[in-house]
Protein backbone atom coordinates (compact mmCIF):
# COMPACT_ATOMS: atom_id res chain seq x y z
CA UNK A 1 0.00 0.00 0.00
CA UNK A 2 1.53 3.19 -0.94
CA UNK A 3 2.31 5.70 1.71
CA UNK A 4 -0.56 7.86 2.90
CA UNK A 5 1.01 11.67 2.40
CA UNK A 6 -1.25 14.16 5.04
CA UNK A 7 1.31 17.44 4.95
CA UNK A 8 4.41 18.80 3.42
CA UNK A 9 7.15 16.66 5.48
CA UNK A 10 5.20 13.68 4.80
CA UNK A 11 5.03 14.86 0.86
CA UNK A 12 9.51 15.05 1.08
CA UNK A 13 9.67 11.73 3.02
CA UNK A 14 7.70 10.07 -0.15
CA UNK A 15 10.47 11.72 -1.89
CA UNK A 16 13.56 10.52 0.34
CA UNK A 17 12.23 7.12 0.61
CA UNK A 18 11.34 6.96 -3.43
CA UNK A 19 15.21 8.94 -4.52
CA UNK A 20 18.08 6.28 -5.29
CA UNK A 21 20.60 7.51 -2.83
CA UNK A 22 23.86 9.63 -4.00
CA UNK A 23 27.55 9.05 -3.56
CA UNK A 24 29.40 12.30 -1.83
CA UNK A 25 32.45 11.16 -4.39
CA UNK A 26 30.05 11.41 -6.85
CA UNK A 27 28.99 14.56 -5.89
CA UNK A 28 32.48 15.90 -5.69
CA UNK A 29 33.87 14.46 -9.32
CA UNK A 30 30.14 15.51 -10.96
CA UNK A 31 29.63 19.00 -10.16
CA UNK A 32 26.39 19.11 -8.11
CA UNK A 33 24.00 22.06 -9.03
CA UNK A 34 22.10 20.80 -12.33
CA UNK A 35 20.33 18.32 -12.31
CA UNK A 36 22.72 16.30 -15.06
CA UNK A 37 25.76 14.20 -13.49
CA UNK A 38 29.18 16.15 -14.37
CA UNK A 39 27.30 19.15 -15.67
CA UNK A 40 28.03 22.20 -15.06
CA UNK A 41 30.18 23.66 -12.13
CA UNK A 42 31.28 22.26 -9.30
CA UNK A 43 31.73 23.37 -5.40
CA UNK A 44 34.38 25.96 -6.51
CA UNK A 45 31.35 28.22 -6.36
CA UNK A 46 31.11 28.21 -2.39
CA UNK A 47 34.52 29.57 -2.53
CA UNK A 48 36.81 28.81 0.68
CA UNK A 49 34.48 28.33 2.83
CA UNK A 50 35.58 26.38 6.57
CA UNK A 51 31.78 26.11 7.26
CA UNK A 52 28.78 25.71 5.15
CA UNK A 53 25.02 25.10 5.50
CA UNK A 54 22.97 23.60 2.89
CA UNK A 55 19.16 24.54 2.53
CA UNK A 56 16.85 21.43 2.08
CA UNK A 57 19.96 18.59 1.88
CA UNK A 58 18.05 15.78 0.59
CA UNK A 59 19.92 12.62 0.38
CA UNK A 60 22.76 14.65 2.26
CA UNK A 61 26.02 13.48 -0.14
CA UNK A 62 26.67 17.52 -0.99
CA UNK A 63 26.93 17.75 2.98
CA UNK A 64 28.74 14.20 3.35
CA UNK A 65 31.32 15.56 0.13
CA UNK A 66 32.07 18.90 2.16
CA UNK A 67 32.76 17.21 5.73
CA UNK A 68 35.30 14.74 3.89
CA UNK A 69 36.90 17.81 2.20
CA UNK A 70 37.31 18.80 5.75
CA UNK A 71 34.66 21.94 5.58
CA UNK A 72 32.84 21.95 8.89
CA UNK A 73 29.35 20.83 6.81
CA UNK A 74 26.10 20.99 8.27
CA UNK A 75 22.72 20.24 6.61
CA UNK A 76 18.80 21.02 7.76
CA UNK A 77 16.08 19.43 5.89
CA UNK A 78 12.26 19.14 7.03
CA UNK A 79 12.01 15.90 6.13
CA UNK A 80 11.88 13.27 8.72
CA UNK A 81 13.20 9.83 6.85
CA UNK A 82 15.73 11.85 4.87
CA UNK A 83 17.19 13.18 8.34
CA UNK A 84 17.38 9.53 9.84
CA UNK A 85 18.78 7.96 6.64
CA UNK A 86 21.45 11.26 5.91
CA UNK A 87 23.03 10.57 9.87
CA UNK A 88 23.20 6.83 9.28
CA UNK A 89 25.17 6.91 6.11
CA UNK A 90 27.02 10.04 6.80
CA UNK A 91 27.12 10.94 10.18
CA UNK A 92 30.11 9.14 10.68
CA UNK A 93 31.87 11.80 8.77
CA UNK A 94 31.41 15.00 11.38
CA UNK A 95 28.73 16.46 9.39
CA UNK A 96 25.80 17.76 11.31
CA UNK A 97 22.06 16.95 9.90
CA UNK A 98 19.32 18.42 11.64
CA UNK A 99 15.89 18.00 11.17
CA UNK A 100 14.03 21.55 10.62
CA UNK A 101 12.16 23.91 8.28
CA UNK A 102 14.98 26.16 6.81
CA UNK A 103 13.47 29.53 8.20
CA UNK A 104 12.88 27.84 11.64
CA UNK A 105 16.17 26.76 11.37
CA UNK A 106 17.87 30.03 10.65
CA UNK A 107 15.43 31.97 12.86
CA UNK A 108 17.02 30.02 16.00
CA UNK A 109 20.35 29.89 14.57
CA UNK A 110 23.05 31.57 16.93
CA UNK A 111 26.24 31.00 14.90
CA UNK A 112 27.33 32.20 10.95
CA UNK A 113 28.49 30.37 8.35
CA UNK A 114 30.92 31.32 5.55
CA UNK A 115 28.80 29.69 2.94
CA UNK A 116 24.93 28.97 2.85
CA UNK A 117 23.89 26.80 -0.18
CA UNK A 118 20.62 25.23 -1.57
CA UNK A 119 20.87 22.73 -4.54
CA UNK A 120 17.35 22.32 -5.40
CA UNK A 121 16.43 22.13 -1.94
CA UNK A 122 14.52 24.90 0.22
CA UNK A 123 15.78 27.86 -1.21
CA UNK A 124 13.15 27.93 -3.85
CA UNK A 125 10.42 26.01 -1.88
CA UNK A 126 10.01 28.99 0.55
CA UNK A 127 8.84 32.40 -0.06
CA UNK A 128 12.40 34.77 -1.00
CA UNK A 129 10.91 37.55 1.39
CA UNK A 130 11.07 35.55 4.38
CA UNK A 131 14.07 33.24 3.53
CA UNK A 132 16.86 35.69 2.29
CA UNK A 133 16.71 38.37 5.20
CA UNK A 134 17.77 34.93 7.31
CA UNK A 135 20.12 33.48 5.21
CA UNK A 136 21.82 37.23 5.20
CA UNK A 137 21.69 37.39 8.51
CA UNK A 138 23.57 34.17 9.45
CA UNK A 139 26.12 34.39 6.51
CA UNK A 140 29.66 35.68 8.04
CA UNK A 141 30.46 38.92 6.09
CA UNK A 142 31.96 38.33 2.68
CA UNK A 143 30.09 34.83 2.75
CA UNK A 144 28.60 32.71 -0.09
CA UNK A 145 24.65 32.53 -0.53
CA UNK A 146 24.62 30.15 -3.82
CA UNK A 147 21.47 27.76 -4.77
CA UNK A 148 20.03 26.08 -7.47
CA UNK A 149 16.70 25.51 -8.88
CA UNK A 150 15.00 24.64 -12.30
CA UNK A 151 14.24 27.83 -14.78
CA UNK A 152 10.94 29.40 -14.64
CA UNK A 153 8.49 27.83 -16.97
CA UNK A 154 8.07 31.32 -19.72
CA UNK A 155 5.18 33.45 -18.44
CA UNK A 156 4.84 31.97 -14.97
CA UNK A 157 5.97 33.89 -12.26
CA UNK A 158 6.07 34.01 -8.04
CA UNK A 159 4.63 31.53 -6.39
CA UNK A 160 3.99 28.42 -7.97
CA UNK A 161 1.46 25.64 -5.97
CA UNK A 162 0.69 22.59 -6.48
CA UNK A 163 -0.95 19.12 -4.41
CA UNK A 164 1.63 17.08 -3.40
CA UNK A 165 -0.73 14.26 -3.14
CA UNK A 166 -2.50 14.45 -6.35
CA UNK A 167 -5.88 15.27 -7.42
CA UNK A 168 -7.74 12.97 -5.52
CA UNK A 169 -5.45 12.44 -2.19
CA UNK A 170 -5.15 14.68 0.78
CA UNK A 171 -5.23 18.36 0.81
CA UNK A 172 -1.53 18.91 0.31
CA UNK A 173 -0.40 21.87 -0.57
CA UNK A 174 3.66 22.50 -1.45
CA UNK A 175 4.32 25.71 -2.54
CA UNK A 176 7.57 26.86 -5.12
CA UNK A 177 8.96 30.03 -6.25
CA UNK A 178 9.64 30.86 -9.80
CA UNK A 179 11.25 33.86 -11.45
CA UNK A 180 13.48 35.11 -14.31
CA UNK A 181 17.16 35.25 -13.46
CA UNK A 182 17.12 39.40 -13.75
CA UNK A 183 14.08 39.14 -10.98
CA UNK A 184 16.14 37.15 -9.06
CA UNK A 185 18.95 39.22 -9.00
CA UNK A 186 16.52 42.20 -8.16
CA UNK A 187 15.48 40.27 -5.28
CA UNK A 188 18.85 39.26 -4.02
CA UNK A 189 20.33 42.76 -4.21
CA UNK A 190 16.80 43.99 -2.65
CA UNK A 191 17.55 42.22 0.76
CA UNK A 192 21.30 43.21 0.97
CA UNK A 193 23.51 40.98 -1.32
CA UNK A 194 26.07 42.09 -3.32
CA UNK A 195 27.95 40.64 -6.17
CA UNK A 196 24.68 39.26 -7.12
CA UNK A 197 24.63 36.82 -10.38
CA UNK A 198 21.91 34.77 -11.50
CA UNK A 199 21.75 32.79 -15.07
CA UNK A 200 21.01 29.45 -16.45
CA UNK A 201 22.83 26.98 -17.29
CA UNK A 202 22.59 24.91 -20.42
CA UNK A 203 20.98 21.72 -20.20
CA UNK A 204 24.03 18.95 -22.27
CA UNK A 205 20.89 18.68 -24.59
CA UNK A 206 19.88 21.64 -27.12
CA UNK A 207 16.34 22.17 -25.88
CA UNK A 208 16.22 20.21 -22.56
CA UNK A 209 15.38 21.97 -19.56
CA UNK A 210 18.04 24.13 -18.21
CA UNK A 211 19.54 25.15 -14.57
CA UNK A 212 18.78 28.32 -12.90
CA UNK A 213 21.86 29.17 -10.36
CA UNK A 214 22.17 32.17 -8.33
CA UNK A 215 25.35 32.83 -6.73
CA UNK A 216 25.61 36.40 -4.20
CA UNK A 217 27.76 37.26 -1.22
CA UNK A 218 27.02 38.89 2.11
C1 LIG B 1 14.16 18.14 -4.46
S1 LIG B 1 14.85 17.73 -2.89
C2 LIG B 1 16.58 18.04 -3.27
C3 LIG B 1 17.51 17.73 -2.14
C4 LIG B 1 18.98 17.42 -2.43
N1 LIG B 1 19.65 18.45 -3.19
C5 LIG B 1 19.17 16.07 -3.10
O1 LIG B 1 19.72 16.03 -4.20
O2 LIG B 1 18.80 15.08 -2.52
C6 LIG B 1 14.35 19.09 -1.87
C7 LIG B 1 14.67 18.88 -0.39
O3 LIG B 1 14.39 20.11 0.29
C8 LIG B 1 13.73 19.81 1.51
N2 LIG B 1 12.94 20.99 1.87
C9 LIG B 1 11.91 21.54 1.15
N3 LIG B 1 11.44 22.62 1.78
C10 LIG B 1 12.18 22.76 2.92
C11 LIG B 1 12.17 23.68 4.00
N4 LIG B 1 11.30 24.70 4.03
N5 LIG B 1 13.07 23.51 5.00
C12 LIG B 1 13.94 22.48 4.99
N6 LIG B 1 14.00 21.57 4.00
C13 LIG B 1 13.13 21.71 2.98
C14 LIG B 1 12.91 18.57 1.24
O4 LIG B 1 12.61 17.85 2.40
C15 LIG B 1 13.84 17.79 0.28
O5 LIG B 1 14.68 16.92 1.01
Amino acid sequence: MPDATTDVPSYWDRYARGVAPQDPGEVLASAGWTQYPGHGPGFELLGEAVSALELGFGRGAAVAALASQGVKATGVDLSPAAVDRARGQWGHLGAEFHHADAVEFLAGADQRWEAIYSVWGAAWFTEPGTLFPLVHDRLEPGGRFVFSCAPAVPGSYGVQGMYGAGFNGRRVWVYRWAYEPEAWEEILAGHGFRQVRVWEEPAPEPDHVGTLIASAVR
